[in-house]
């Protein structure tokens, strides 16, 4: 059996990019033929359904049924024998196909209390690895290509159990002076897992984003960038770009655009240059920063 590529977007940051990337780094998967699923972990807006278009029909599919099983459930220590009850089929159930070729399992409101549930697990090691026992055993089986998970911008017992699952970050950073100290204290962050938790989580991509490419100032951060992350920073900056907003406010990536703008080109070929990087990063783990 195949292994499923696993990788999560984080920074301890806010509205820094972590959806848009998560979407279109999923997109330009699937247009290189990998089956691809979307998780969203980032909170109870829901705003990777909402890139694409998806989320006020998952809400009324929740307010139908809301006893369903969803991705908080999947957490608790019932799990398995919800499971066994519905049946191994009911993982599927709360996956949702897009028009863009890539699924997508959804948030959930359940989500704003899990954080705190999770605290109440004594155990460190059981705390942080409900989702990744989740995934080996339940959605592996599915035979996904890849999955990427999107996470909350902030480090708590949500993000630790996508960073534990996955294994591998892709960062986005905007090109400025405090993108570069959030690196730092990502950096910080992984090497505290592994020397509290033994979990070896890889600074995968960093992928500045945003970036305006008028600006000199913006040459200059970015040069920044790749000069202290070398090995790990992405092929393509992504730039800033207006169409990139108006896509996912009309429930869409930029690969969806019908005349997309000279900056919207320049985001999409860097997200799928980015994503041809990223599997073969994810493929070949030992490859390491010298
Ligand atoms: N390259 C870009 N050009 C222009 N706008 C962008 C670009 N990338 C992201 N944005 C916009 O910036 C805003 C924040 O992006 P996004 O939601 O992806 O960040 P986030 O890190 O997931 O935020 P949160 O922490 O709230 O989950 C969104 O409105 C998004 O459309
Ligand atoms: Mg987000």
């Amino acid at each position: 059996m195949k292994d499923t590529l696993r990788a999560a977007t984080f920074l301890n940051k806010g509205g820094v990019g972590k959806t848009t990337v998560a979407a279109h780094i999923g997109v330009a998967c699937a247009r290189q033929g990998h089956e691809v699923l979307l998780i969203d972990l980032a909170g109870k807006q829901g705003d990777l359904a909402k890139q694409f278009g998806t989320w006020e029909r998952y809400q009324q599919q929740i307010e139908n049924d809301d006893d369903w099983p969803n991705i908080t459930t999947v957490f608790q220590p019932e799990w398995p024998s919800i499971v066994e009850k519905l049946g191994d089929d009911v993982v599927e159930e709360f996956i949702i196909p897009t028009e863009e070729h890539v699924d997508i399992m959804p948030a959930h409101p359940g989500l704003d209390a899990l954080d705190a549930e999770l605290g109440n697990i004594d155990d460190a090691s059981e705390r942080y690895s409900r989702f990744n026992n989740f995934l080996d055993e339940y959605v592996d089986p599915l035979r996904y290509d890849v999955i990427l998970i999107d996470l909350p911008g902030v480090t708590n017992n949500i993000s630790y159990n996508g960073l534990w699952a996955a294994q591998n970050v892709i960062a986005p950073v905007q090109p400025a002076t405090f993108g570069i100290q959030q690196l730092g204290e990502l950096e910080e962050d992984l090497k505290r897992m592994q020397t509290q938790l033994d979990a070896e989580i890889e600074l995968t991509m960093v992928l500045p984003t945003e970036v305006d490419l008028r600006t000199k100032l913006s040459d200059r951060y970015l040069e920044t960038i790749k000069e202290e992350y070398p090995n790990t920073v992405a092929p393509l900056a992504v730039p800033e770009s207006q169409d990139i907003r108006n896509a996912a406010a009309d429930g869409h990536t930029a690969f969806r655009l019908e005349t997309p703008s000279e900056t919207a080109k320049k985001a999409r070929r860097a997200f799928i240059r980015n994503s041809e990087e990223l599997i073969q990063r994810l493929q070949e783990p030992e490859r390491q920063v010298i």
